[in-house]
């Protein structure tokens, strides 16, 4: 038996990105050569680059494929300092580490201002404060960023992306969003959302790992992340990965043609993994927003009790009964000190449990079950 909901660490890839990335496999071009076989694998690329824009409602050119998620948040705070030449930059104390350490990086060694937004206990933040400070740099002539992850991976919270790209508008600051939680999983339109950067990773919604994109407002002015030959129109040094944007393509258009009756089926596996929790386990707790279906993201669910969290065996436990979930994110699970987002938000604890379009609510039964029965055995 094998449940798995670790799906904001990463996905099963689907049978339609398997499908796109044998296809690829046949087409050995590189994309920058003229010939026939060059211009087959730059077909693969840009029809790949012109599906994400039309779901994304942004132009192709505004699509920059990099080696995943990581990559994209770097390239948009490297920016921030290099090429928009920011005094301030605004973020949270509970980004993923993409951005988080980027941050540290730029605190220590750069002549930037970082400011860590302020959160409640459920990791909501200011955003009214967070107004006041830029339209305070604003009026002194002071250059500001804000980086602001759209969905918690650990939390689920949800941020108003839409609000915060008006705060950012109106107060002439720069916007780049984490957004690869959400890519593929919400509607995201960079017509109405006018972020300057967003990040995408293909392994979050049933594409190929160590492929994804930047979104990159069209007229921001940016120098390589990577330096070197001319792909991607400049900005990204270095052959594409044709095989995985061909899967990344087709696992992204997927889930996006898919999307509402995917967000429906996915939020009755969340809405029933919440009921049963807390019948069979009174005074369950939800870390962050993940509780409220409204305010969080419907594929995270992050639950404490004190009985079931004792000891700080549970993940272990779960996982020699076959349930792969996670204790906070995938990349700080094994980390001295644990999640520094539920460290932020003072919780003593948890268990984190992502969803996916092959989730059921039969498995959430099996898995409250063996949770019942790692209780009992105590
Ligand atoms: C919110 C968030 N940002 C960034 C990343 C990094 O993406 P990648 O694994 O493609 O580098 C992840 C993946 O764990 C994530 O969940």
């Amino acid at each position: 038996m094998s449940i798995y909901f670790d799906n904001a660490a990463t996905t099963p890839i689907s049978a339609e990105a398997k499908a796109a990335m044998v296809e690829a496999m046949d087409v050995f071009g590189n994309p920058s050569s003229t010939h026939a076989e060059g211009r087959k694998a730059k077909a693969i690329v840009e029809t790949v680059r012109k599906g994400i824009a039309q779901r994304l409602n942004c132009l192709p050119a505004e699509i920059i494929f990099t080696a995943g998620g990581t990559e994209a948040d770097n390239w948009a705070l490297l920016t921030g300092i290099r090429d928009f030449g920011i005094q301030h930059l605004y973020t949270s104390a509970l980004e993923h580490h993409a951005v988080k350490h980027f941050a540290e990086y730029i605190e220590k060694n750069h002549d930037v201002q970082v400011h860590y937004i302020p959160h409640d206990a459920q990791g909501v933040h200011d955003l009214a404060g967070l107004q006041n400070h830029l339209e305070r740099h604003q009026a002194s002539g002071e250059v500001a960023m804000v980086s602001l992850m759209h969905a918690n991976n650990e939390i689920g919270n949800l941020v108003d992306l839409t609000a915060l790209s008006r705060i950012c508008e109106a107060t002439g600051s720069y916007l780049h969003s984490d957004t690869v939680q959400t890519m593929a999983h919400l509607p995201l339109d960079f017509k109405a959302i006018k972020v300057h950067f967003a990040a995408c990773s293909g392994h979050k919604f049933h594409g190929p790992k160590g492929v994804g994109f930047a979104y990159v407002r069209q007229g921001t002015t940016t120098q390589p992340f990577i330096q070197g030959g001319a792909q991607e129109r400049g900005h990204r040094a270095g052959t594409e990965n044709v095989v995985g944007i061909a899967g990344l393509g087709a696992a992204f258009n997927h889930c996006v043609d898919e999307m509402e009756s995917d967000i429906q089926a996915v939020k009755e596996v969340k809405a029933h993994a919440i009921a049963v929790l807390q019948s069979a386990f009174p005074g369950v707790q939800f870390n962050g927003m993940s509780g409220d279906m409204e305010k969080s993201l419907y594929t995270v669910l992050n639950f404490y009790h004190p009985t079931l969290h004792e000891g700080g065996m549970l993940n272990f436990q779960l996982d020699i009964n076959g349930v792969q979930c996670s204790g906070g994110s995938a990349c700080s699970s094994g980390a001295v000190g644990g999640s520094h987002v539920l460290n932020g938000l003072g919780s003593p604890g948890g268990t984190r449990i992502s969803f996916s379009r092959y989730s059921t609510k039969d498995e959430v039964d099996q898995f409250v079950k063996i949770l019942q029965d790692i209780v009992a055995q105590v």
